[in-house]
């Protein structure tokens, strides 16, 4: 990855309603490739998370916290305003399947037109072993009991089976 010459500054922006062991993945791989890597959490109030938008932050933070070039941080409204005020023009998204390419793809055309072109997405295919992984999926499982630890940071686990108990 040294050989490769970084790019300014990404982002990463999700849910993150919980962390997942692809999302950490797709975090490692796209801090190799810029200067900063931002990695922001979506504030939609109009869903009804399993984790506030400060605690999946503060998850964030402890788990990126041996990544150097990793920033994180919330935002809510526009994500390509959001971009320019972080002076990112790479929005770097992880694709398990071609389920999740329509959706992407329609994100990433309306990123760059809101942008008038200067927002771009680039999508990082997720590692197989992580291809069948979702954030909801996760929630679900735990919210039978079942196991997790194939899924999420032993930290992330213990949080999550707390929401549950
Ligand atoms: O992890 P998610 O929920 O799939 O992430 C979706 C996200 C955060 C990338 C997307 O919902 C988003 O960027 N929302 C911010 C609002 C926005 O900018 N919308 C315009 C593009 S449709």
């Amino acid at each position: 990855m040294s050989s490769i010459a970084r790019m300014n500054n990404g982002i990463y922006p999700g849910s993150f309603d919980p962390l997942t062991l692809g999302h950490m993945d797709v975090i490692h791989r796209a801090a190799g490739m810029f200067n900063t890597l931002h990695v922001s959490v979506l504030n939609n109030k109009e869903k009804c998370p399993l984790f506030s938008v400060e605690e999946r932050v503060n998850i964030l933070r402890e788990a990126t916290k041996d990544i150097e070039n990793v920033r994180v941080d919330s935002f809510s409204g526009l994500l390509v305003n959001y971009a320019r005020e972080k002076e990112a023009h790479i929005i770097v998204r992880g694709l398990r399947a071609i389920t999740d390419f329509d959706y992407e793809l329609q994100i990433a055309q309306t990123n760059r037109i809101l942008s008038n072109g200067e927002v771009d997405t680039v999508f990082l295919t997720t590692s197989l072993e992580y291809a069948y992984l979702s954030s909801s999926s996760v929630r679900q499982i735990a919210s039978f009991n079942g196991d997790i630890s194939m899924c999420v940071l032993p930290f992330v686990a213990e949080q999550i089976y707390k929401k549950f108990n």
